[in-house]
């Protein structure tokens, strides 16, 4: 049954009866758009359908994508499975809206996506912090403590549960198995932001995956690390900590009523995709990368980061001690048609997946040697000049009490000392360095200012600068 993709063959069905389309979209399958411009959509828009005939509805479903769902399931050793066209950001959300109540605690990592504490946000949750460290080395955060979980839930007896992200953007893993065994003694659900491992358990040489290593909950991006279109991605449920029709009513509220049928059907493909030849195709760039990172070892300045814990052999940092920052790094790499997943003052990020061919891993390879020798030319800075990742420092204000607080707007320059009212966070990878609550520091404001002066984006969630930030007056 893995080789079927029931959704993908329900709209193929459609398009093969249709002799006449009295429904919305208005497109009516791209015969609305010139030819100029259905050269590119053309096929896509003949799948973008509605809820009609046998194409089932994703709210409600009990046709074709429930099966689809149940096959998704099966794929990735899940109970349940919900397919998502909000992304991994509609999942997590959902699952903070879904288990908690205006004021319970529910146990956050810091360094999480934006989307956590935005459902924090809604959900009115008081997010109780898991102590993070960062490796002095490679400036990145170091794997949990399981240990230190347990004594917070020890502390917390009333926490709702346990949100952590794993892999990193940069593709470190989480021991999840130990912090899984830990909630599940305090009978709470452990959810996984899985965005970046949609990937994972496909292969032997990958890490397991969230769900079979004993996590509650894991959401996916399966458009991240898979195969299926932008904002497509799955959230997987096992065991009955949480319950399916709970999330599936508060997904109800956050996405659209009118799902996109290519990118559920995406979901399809790629579910379909990475089961039945994935494995294979997962060998050929496993094999590739090998090379490559062995051709790396007779670098002299560009190295990959060693992160702090199990790495995801498909993700690589690149750092180039002190010659250039990683923007420079992305930037050089940008000029000869070479565009990377993202870049800090300290490395830049190369994300390798099914679909990367043999002859753009060449070509990397060509381009990173050339790298490497145009770095010799250059004067070496002391890498230690790169600031780390700021330590937060909280003002135990919860979200509820920040949002009804009086507010100034100053420059980030002035800000030391004061409360923060809105998130700032460097995009991508999108976790704040300051959340509301937190205080502005020396060190964070250093920080948010070598980015914005490396030329890195840097958002704050409602202001057009962040040169100029939201305090509590
Ligand atoms: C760790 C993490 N979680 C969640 C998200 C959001 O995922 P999506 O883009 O599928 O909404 C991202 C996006 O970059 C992410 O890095």
């Amino acid at each position: 049954m893995q080789s079927r993709a029931p959704l993908l063959e329900a709209l193929l069905e459609y398009n093969h009866m249709a002799r006449g389309n009295f429904h919305v979209p208005g497109h009516k399958q791209g015969q609305a758009w010139s030819e100029r411009e259905k050269r590119w959509f053309g096929s896509i828009l003949a799948l973008d359908l509605t809820e009609v005939g046998h194409l089932d509805d994703l709210h409600d479903p009990r046709g074709v994508i429930a099966d689809a769902q149940a096959l998704a399931a099966e794929a990735f050793h899940a109970d349940h499975t919900l397919f998502l066209v909000g992304g991994t950001t509609a999942g997590n959300m959902a699952l903070i809206l879904s288990l908690c109540q205006p004021g319970d605690r529910l146990l956050v990592q810091r360094n999480s996506h934006q989307s956590i504490f935005h459902g924090c946000y809604f959900a009115g949750v008081r997010a109780i912090y898991l102590p993070t460290r960062v490796d002095v080395v490679t400036g990145l955060a170091e794997p949990l403590q399981p240990a230190e979980i347990d004594q917070l839930l020890h502390q917390y007896p009333d926490a709702k549960g346990v949100f952590i992200t794993s892999p990193s953007y940069e593709g470190m893993v989480q021991p999840i198995r130990a912090i899984a065994d830990i909630c599940h003694r305090f009978d709470v659900p452990l959810f996984v932001d899985e965005a970046h491992g949609a990937h994972f358990g496909f292969h032997p040489v990958l890490p397991l995956s969230a769900m079979q290593l004993g996590a509650d909950v894991a959401v996916q991006s399966t458009h991240k690390m898979l195969s299926s279109m932008t904002m497509s991605s799955m959230l997987h449920i096992k065991g009955s900590r949480m319950e399916v029709d709970q999330v599936a009513r508060a997904l109800r509220m956050l996405e659209s009523s009118s799902p996109s049928y290519p990118l559920l059907a995406s979901l399809d493909v790629a579910r379909r995709d990475i089961v039945t030849s994935g494995r294979q195709r997962m060998e050929q760039v496993l094999h590739h990368l090998i090379s490559l990172r062995a051709a790396m070892e007779a670098w002299c300045h560009l190295r990959e980061v060693q992160m702090p814990g199990i790495q995801d052999p498909l993700k690589c940092s690149l750092k180039a001690d002190g010659r250039m920052t990683g923007f420079q790094l992305a930037r050089w790499l940008e000029q000869r048609g070479i565009y990377t997943e993202f870049a800090d003052l300290a490395k830049v990020l190369l994300v390798f997946s099914l679909g990367t061919t043999a002859v753009e891993l060449q070509t990397l390879s060509i381009e990173l040697l050339r790298l490497d020798q145009h770095l010799t030319l250059l004067p070496h800075r002391n890498a230690h000049d790169i600031p780390v990742f700021p330590k937060p420092v909280s003002s135990d204000l919860s979200f509820a009490e920040i949002r009804i607080a009086t507010k100034e707007v100053i420059p980030l320059t002035e800000a030391e000392g004061r409360i923060a009212t809105e998130m700032l966070l460097p995009y991508p990878p999108g976790i704040p360095v300051i959340l509301p609550g937190e205080l502005f520091t020396q060190a964070n404001i250093h920080y948010l200012g070598r980015i914005i002066e490396a030329g890195g984006k840097v958002k704050g969630s409602m202001l057009s600068s962040v040169c100029q930030v939201s305090v509590i007056k």
